[in-house]
């Protein structure tokens, strides 16, 4: 990506929360928001997980980085997170789920049932918590981001569950934004391959997380947008600037 379009823009005080923050793409995105001063809120479903985390991170793990061992995977789950979250933190302003990873090895004829929950039911069923518990809580400036892969256009054989179940949140993010109207912002970023601490891809996961933060800070209105390598990623952060100072009456 070249740093043409990029001013880390500051969100200082603002309090994300990033619930798969744990995962590959997720360390991306908790960077991004960090490096731009947010609260940064991690919820994992294990004290082994936020420990190897919270090492990863290193120095950048600091007071802002709030990680929390907490089942986000139920309706009652994520309820009670976004609730604790509200009561303690004083609100919530904005999410970004990049929830969920890749499965594949059985066609659709072949899957068992424990396939179907582990890779369709189980994954769509934690965003769906999340989204019903946080959207309502968002502040007004604030933005839902749903973080899916290009699977959820493309059919891809042997890991068919993955494609149906990115498709379905892809429609997710397009219902959630038609409910909304103009009250709330509600994004999707649909990505090819990324490059993260496990593989090398199109797209890196800070970029996707600069991304993100850029969404945050931006009055865009909800949106579908595709991340498949540093062309896109620089026009998407050149768009979402313009918007961020059309907002705070900058010169043009
Ligand atoms: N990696 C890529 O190249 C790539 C490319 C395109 C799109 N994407 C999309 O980006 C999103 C994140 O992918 P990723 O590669 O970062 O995945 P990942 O490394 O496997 O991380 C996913 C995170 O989701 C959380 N999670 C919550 N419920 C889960 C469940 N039932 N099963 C598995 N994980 C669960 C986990 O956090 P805790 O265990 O801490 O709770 C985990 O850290 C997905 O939607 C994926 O389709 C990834």
């Amino acid at each position: 990506m070249s740093e043409a379009h990029w001013k880390t823009p500051e969100l200082i005080g603002h309090r994300v929360l990033v619930p798969g923050g744990t995962g590959a793409v997720g360390e991306g995105v908790v960077r991004a928001f960090l490096a731009a001063g947010a609260e940064v809120i991690v919820p994992t479903r294990s004290e082994e997980r936020a420990n190897e985390f919270r090492a990863l991170l290193g120095r950048i793990a600091d007071e802002h980085l709030h990680l929390i061992v907490h089942d986000y995977t139920t309706f009652a789950g994520a309820q009670d997170l976004v609730d604790q979250i509200v009561r303690f933190r004083g609100g919530l302003d904005s999410v970004v789920a990049p929830i969920g990873g890749w499965w594949q090895g059985r066609t659709l004829a072949e899957i068992t049932e424990d396939d179907w929950h582990a890779a369709f039911t189980g994954l769509a069923t934690t965003h769906m918590a999340v989204l019903r518990a946080a959207l309502p809580r968002l502040n007004d400036q604030g933005a839902y981001t749903i973080i899916v892969g290009d699977s959820a256009t493309w059919p891809v054989p042997g890991s068919g569950l993955v494609s149906m179940e990115q498709a379905a949140l892809l429609m997710m993010q397009r219902v959630a934004a038609a409910e909304a109207g103009e009250s709330r912002r509600v994004f999707s970023l649909v990505l090819g391959p990324v490059s993260t601490r496990l593989a090398e891809g199109a797209v890196d996961a800070g970029d996707v997380g600069k991304v993100a933060v850029a969404i945050t800070a931006s009055t865009a209105p909800s949106a579908s947008i595709g991340l498949h390598g540093p062309d896109e990623v620089d026009s998407a952060l050149a768009r979402l600037a313009t918007e961020t100072a059309t907002a705070i009456g900058a010169p043009s």
